[in-house]
């Protein structure tokens, strides 16, 4: 499959990178970024074309999907754009930043019946997928509670290192937007549909952003499970991920790439550390999963509805924040 990398900053790098790194499966034809000396540095060394524009990437009947690499604010108009061409798309989490943007590309995505897969590499680590299994399996019994922890560091150089970050309108939201929503998605792929979140958030360790560094919430399942997530970006010098999933036949913990913990009534099962996956090589997993979707007509592990579900949360849990109020969500079919 040939590919066109929107966005050749810190992600758009990575991805040109993973597609260079399958010559089987892949191949690189342009890198398109708004200053094309970025995307030329890409380029030179993952291949392609440096251009400046995504319009006249997708124009080119050479790329069958584009990845977008963009500001998170700018995902849904950039996929549309590519869509409307007849091209595949990987997007970057999150799908977007508001839920009206978000449909707008499911609705186009629906129109014209092509493969849009989100990225959320972190379902493709080993630790994830075992945990996964384990629960649909009912090795954990009645799912009961969990707990999704991103704790990190960014410093206020990070903030100010781009026009886009810590913005409301291009990035989103902040601690739980950009960082927490990857363990955000684990946490709902693990526990099922959340039907009410309550929280609270705040700024306490930066300046001038206009988004939260510290968030914390609970969200309830359809299921009845309830589940915890702290998200920040104010925890120096900060800490590998966490999930927890806890049932009333077994628990499972999750940390950074590795299972933690893993104890279930019947007895553990031998997976250690050596079964572990880095994040980019989950990255790279992510990629051969939308390429085999693509080929094989089917829809890829993450699509625009998991990662909807996964945004509605975020957006949930600001305007429960703001309001002091519990938020309902609803989802969409
Ligand atoms: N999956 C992950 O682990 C992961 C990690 C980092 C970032 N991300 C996501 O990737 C996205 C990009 O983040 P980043 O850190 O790479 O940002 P970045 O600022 O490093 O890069 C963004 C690039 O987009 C370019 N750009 C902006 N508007 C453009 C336009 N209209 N046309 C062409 N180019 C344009 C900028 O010039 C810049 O080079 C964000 O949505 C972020 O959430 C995901």
């Amino acid at each position: 499959m040939r590919f066109a990398v929107v966005g050749a900053g810190v992600i758009g790098e990575v991805h040109a990178r993973l597609i260079a790194s399958l010559p089987d499966e892949a191949e690189l034809v342009a890198v398109v970024d708004l200053d094309q000396s970025r995307a030329a540095a890409i380029a030179a060394t993952s291949g392609g074309e440096a251009m400046n524009e995504l319009e006249k990437a997708c124009a080119r009947e050479d790329v069958d999907a584009v990845s977008i690499c963009l500001p998170s604010g700018a995902h849904a108009a950039a996929a549309i754009t590519a869509l409307r061409a007849g091209k595949h798309v990987v997007v970057e989490k999150p799908l977007d930043v508001t839920l009206a943007a978000a449909d707008r590309l499911i609705d186009v995505e629906r129109e014209t019946g092509l493969t849009v897969a989100v990225i959320s590499q972190r379902r493709f680590q080993h630790a994830s997928a075992f945990v996964h299994q384990a629960i649909a399996d009912g090795k954990l019994g009645r799912i009961t509670a969990g707990i999704a922890e991103s704790a990190f560091w960014r410093s206020q150089e990070y903030y100010d290192s781009g026009g886009w970050r810590g913005t409301r309108a291009l990035d989103g939201g902040g601690a739980l937007m950009n960082q927490g929503i990857h363990v955000v998605d684990l946490l709902l792929w693990m526990m099922g549909e959340p039907v009410e979140v309550q929280a609270y958030a705040d700024r306490l360790a930066h300046e001038r952003i206009d988004v939260e560094d510290t968030v914390a919430a609970t969200v309830r399942f359809r299921s009845g499970a309830i589940g915890s997530i702290l998200a920040t970006t104010s925890a120096y010098p900060g800490r590998p991920v966490r999930l927890s999933v806890y049932g009333d036949r077994g628990s499972a913990v999750i940390e950074h790439e590795d299972l933690a913990y893993f104890h279930t009534a019947d007895g553990d099962p031998a997976f250690g550390p050596s079964d572990s996956l880095s994040v980019d090589d989950a990255h790279r997993e992510q990629y051969l999963d939308f390429i085999h979707a693509v080929r094989d007509a089917r829809r890829p592990l993450i699509g625009t509805q998991d990662a909807r579900r996964a945004l509605e949360v975020v957006l949930g849990v600001y305007e429960s924040a703001r309001t002091g109020r519990p938020v309902q969500l609803t989802g969409r079919e």
